[in-house]
């Protein structure tokens, strides 16, 4: 074994991005492999190019959890999810939404930071489903141990995370809970969606849809029954 394989301490982040020389796209996906710790996890190729793997943080039994993409260039830096831009969104979402920060749990689809360089930034990638599956093993770790009452997916990644479903579509279940074995999941946009909505009106209508969302998993979290009529994704 590579002494880079037995490596698992957090590495600093280099100040100039190189080319990710092991795009994740390409490195194998090894399903069986179990690893104990978040920091040993190989079953994907996106730790290569990370500084380090963030895991979920919140209330060991928060009633919400909410789950995005993957942690950003500063999550991958700092070592927690939701702290840079589209957390401050976040907050601001919950705040309005009358959610307390503390019954929240918040995660992500993928632990590691997926990205590609552009001058001496680096610019969020879209992880492959083929990592979001790999990284599920963590999710449902974290879905396991905080047994939440309600789960919020932010964006589509999530979504189809949560679903185990690679043609789940968020434009047709935003805002809808639908139950998912014994989870009730609330769809709904990512807070980077909205901070790239192309104008102000874009920005206000995607902005209330996360609030709404929010809003709504308080009040099932709050023991509200979801309202009646949605049917459990088929997970055949
Ligand atoms: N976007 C995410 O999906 N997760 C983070 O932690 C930060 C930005």
């Amino acid at each position: 074994m590579s002494t880079r394989q037995e490596k698992s301490a957090p590495r600093a982040a280099s100040r100039t991005p190189r080319p990710s020389s092991a795009d994740g796209d390409e490195a194998p996906i090894q399903p069986d492999q179990q690893p104990r710790k978040l920091e040993d996890c190989r079953r994907c190729g996106l730790w290569r190019d990370a500084t380090q793997p963030v895991p979920g943080r919140g209330p060991r039994h928060a009633a919400i959890l909410v789950v995005g993409e993957q942690p950003g260039d500063q999550e991958d830096q700092a070592g927690e999810p939701f702290v840079g831009p589209a957390g401050g969104l976040l907050d601001r979402a919950l705040a309005d939404a009358h959610v307390r920060r503390d019954m929240v749990f918040v995660t992500n689809a993928v632990k590691h930071f997926k990205w590609f360089p552009r001058g001496k930034r680096r610019m969020h990638k879209t992880p492959a489903q083929r990592e979001v599956m790999a990284c599920h093993y963590w999710l449902e770790r974290e879905l396991a141990s905080v047994r939440p009452k309600v789960v919020v997916a932010l964006g589509a990644t999530a979504l189809r995370a949560l679903t185990q479903r690679a043609d789940a579509r968020l434009t047709a279940m935003l805002g809808q809970p639908i139950q998912v074995g014994d989870m009730t999941v609330v769809p709904t946009y990512h807070p980077s969606f909205v901070l790239r909505a192309p104008d102000a009106h874009a920005r206000d209508m995607a902005y209330s849809a996360l609030v709404d969302a929010l809003r709504q998993a308080g009040r099932i979290a709050g023991g509200e029954a979801p309202p009646d009529g949605e049917q459990p994704p088929d997970r055949s």
